[in-house]
């Protein structure tokens, strides 16, 4: 990572959204020289054919390869799990494999995250490449059934997947039976044991179970929820190999990675995939089309953490290397706070909107983040009293690690970074100033009205 050369002053040149070292793409958008996941017709082509797609990559075949051998190959490959925890996918698969009863697959493309939009992305783009990597799962645990879990106001990816769907059944193709299932619209509902509720005929509720769902899961069947682009790339280590994969990425993180820039940039959004060693401001300066080095951004989801624009700049998007600095790249999220708009107010209208995310069932998190929620609002009001810093951070620290799912601690993650990130903004606040109106700003996108519990 440190042969990456910074740029100091960005400076914007031309909008060429791909960039190269030693012949070696760094990174690209939809169709760019290099891509993997985002090989292929460029973005605005639409959806990838079932005959395109098998001309440009060949067929995946499951009928000649052992079930054994693939998960072989997908721990050769060093593939982990892309929807946030980076999981190691062939231990799921050994869990399931090894499990009693016949495995479930579901291919979690719920995509929870207002601001992401990668796996919708993946489907709208490349749909044959999440389906033959949900096949290629099945075959790999001895599944008879994959759940396509969606999210149903995600208009284009889902009509870019029936139609990818109807084409396979044309061909005669998929061996396991296929359903599709929305989603609850939740922020929680994508979570791993929330899916397994959802779709066994409960809420949509996380649970901590005593084993893991790849175990014991759906009706008691083991059952292996994996992220979209996590089985995207599943689709090419079966075709290209374990060390084809290897070969971009870290060896800690192996393989390229999908990621969303949102907020301040010019195309809110838009997907790029990252093959090499790259900081996050030469993305931002490509393909963003920022020329300045932001106030901050906001990295891996709304629940995650916020990093000065200075030092975001240089930090290399690198999932291994951002966990040694106690970040993480989650879902892949880079989104950039407008300049005008202060990261403390923008804090609070996130941690207000999580808070009311809670599944409501663990006291740490249905009372715990309101209790931030509130301690941020009276800061950026101008009317916190002394000592409410030091009970706000003594409060998140309480509730960090708690709950029966990461929620909370994801939050904390938010609050405790803005505190550290916005220190000017948080003098100004204590002192009993307030922001001027931010109407009219890029502001981070939220779902528009609360809903009903799942
Ligand atoms: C609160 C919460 C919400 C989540 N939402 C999603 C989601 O919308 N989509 C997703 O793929 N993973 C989501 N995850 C991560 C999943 O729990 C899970 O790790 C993932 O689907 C597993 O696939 P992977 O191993 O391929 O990453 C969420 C996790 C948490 C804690
Ligand atoms: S921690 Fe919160 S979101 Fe997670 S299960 Fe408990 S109440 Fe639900």
């Amino acid at each position: 990572m440190s042969a990456v050369e910074i740029v100091d002053k960005p400076v914007l040149r031309d909008r060429d959204t791909s960039m190269v070292l030693d012949e070696t793409p760094l990174f690209g958008v939809a169709g760019s020289p290099g891509t993997r996941l985002l090989a292929g017709p460029a973005q605005s082509m639409g959806a990838e054919s079932l005959d395109s797609h098998v001309r440009r990559l060949g067929a995946v075949d499951t009928i000649r390869t052992t079930p054994q051998a693939l998960r072989d190959t997908v721990r050769a490959s060093g593939l982990m799990g892309r929807g946030g925890a980076g999981f190691p996918t062939a231990t799921k698969f050994d869990l399931a494999a090894s499990a009693p009863g016949t495995p479930i697959v579901v291919v979690n493309a719920s995509e929870g995250e207002p601001a992401s939009a990668k796996d919708r992305t993946l489907l709208e783009l490349r749909p044959h490449l999440i389906l033959d990597g949900a096949d290629l799962a099945a075959a790999a645990v001895g599944a008879n059934e994959i759940v396509i879990y969606l999210h149903r106001a995600h208009l284009r990816s889902n009509a870019a997947l029936e139609q990818a769907l109807a084409e396979r059944r044309g061909a005669k193709m998929d061996t396991a039976h296929i359903r599709l299932i929305d989603a609850p619209a939740r922020y929680v509902a994508g979570e791993t044991s929330a899916v397994v509720s959802y779709l066994g005929g409960h809420g949509a509720i996380p649970r901590r179970g005593a084993k893991p769902a790849a175990q014991v899961g759906i009706a008691n069947r083991p059952t292996v929820v994996n992220n979209a682009e996590t089985l995207a790339h599943l689709a090419l280590v079966a075709r290209f190999g374990a060390s084809w994969f290897a070969q971009v990425g870290t060896p800690e993180a192996p393989g390229s990675t999908l990621i969303t820039l949102a907020g301040s940039v010019v195309s809110p959004g838009q997907v790029v995939e990252v093959l090499g060693p790259v900081t996050i401001g030469q993305v931002l300066e490509r393909v963003g089309g920022l020329d300045a080095v932001p106030r901050a951004i906001l990295l891996g989801g709304y629940a995650g953490t916020w990093i000065d624009g200075e030092t975001a700049w240089r930090t290399p998007l690198d999932r291994h290397g951002l966990k040694a600095h106690g970040m993480s790249l989650g879902c892949g999220l880079v989104a950039v706070l407008h300049d005008e708009v202060c990261g403390l107010a923008e804090t609070a209208r996130l941690v207000a909107w999580l808070a009311g995310e809670s599944s409501g069932q663990c006291g740490s998190c249905v009372f715990g983040l309101p209790v931030l929620s509130g301690f941020i609002d009276d800061i950026i009001a101008g009317r916190s009293r002394r000592g409410d810093v030091r009970r706000l951070r003594e409060h998140a620290a309480s509730v960090r690690g708690r709950g029966a799912c990461g929620h909370p601690t994801g939050v904390v993650t938010l609050v405790e970074s803005a505190l550290e990130t916005f220190t000017p903004e948080l003098a100004r606040h204590l002192r009993g100033e307030v922001c001027e109106s931010h109407d009219g700003l890029d502001h981070f996108p939220l779902p528009l009205s609360p809903k009903p519990r799942p």
